[in-house]
């Protein structure tokens, strides 16, 4: 077992779904013994009291499980935050990887798995840099993570953090989607975005 995780200033990202003190508050309160559910659900910080369902509610992994895989041997979440789907990939596939590059989160997850006696493995790393030895992933999520990662060279990209640039980038998909369907070249015909009643991926 680690050492209790320090308090000092963490560069946010932009990418989390909490600030990044509220993560360091919420690891050091598992870190001192208080089981991760109850820590989740009981803590009063700000961002987390109102978003506690966002850690909790196993429904977020449900569209990922109706996915037809070709074996339940090895499914990995990328960018996979405080584990909430991980979790239930962990309960239906022989073994689960979660790959996320904040280690505070990575630290969460390893408690949560561990308590709820999960085979889920944390790998701390950037997903652009996946150990080679990850291969043969029958089932890869990667949810609530590429809306926030503008790259490039594109306006998008140059307009600032994460945190910027994303509801921009939200409200362009929703007018795409209103759309007629000849004229949006996001969604080529026959894709599952093209099909009527499509299921849609959960937000994050
Ligand atoms: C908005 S959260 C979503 C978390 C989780 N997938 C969910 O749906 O609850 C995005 C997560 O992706 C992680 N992330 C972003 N880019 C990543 C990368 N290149 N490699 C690994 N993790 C990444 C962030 O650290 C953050 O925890």
């Amino acid at each position: 077992m680690e050492g209790v995780l320090p308090l000092r200033v963490v560069r946010d990202t932009g990418q989390g779904t909490l600030p990044p003190d509220e993560v360091t508050a919420l690891v050091q309160e598992i870190d001192r013994g208080v089981p991760w559910q109850r820590a989740i659900s009981t803590l009063t910080l700000p961002t987390l009291s109102r978003k506690r369902d966002w850690f909790l509610d196993p429904a977020k992994a449900a569209f990922y499980l109706s996915l037809e895989v070709p074996t339940h041997r090895l499914a990995m979440d990328v960018g996979a935050g405080s584990g909430v789907i991980a979790c239930e990939l962990g309960r239906r596939f022989e073994r689960t990887i979660a790959v996320e590059q904040d280690r505070r989160w990575c630290r969460f997850m390893r408690h949560r798995f561990l308590q709820e006696g999960l085979p889920v493995e944390v790998i701390h790393v950037d997903a652009l840099r996946l150990p080679p030895s990850v291969t043969n992933v029958d089932l890869a999520v990667v949810n609530g993570v590429l809306e926030w990662v503008a790259t490039g060279k594109s306006a998008d990209a140059q307009a600032g953090s994460p945190r910027q640039v994303q509801p921009k980038r939200n409200k362009a998909s929703a007018l795409r989607r209103e759309a007629p369907r000849s004229g949006n070249p996001e969604c080529p015909r026959g894709s599952a975005g093209d099909r009527p009643g499509s299921r849609e991926a959960p937000k994050q």
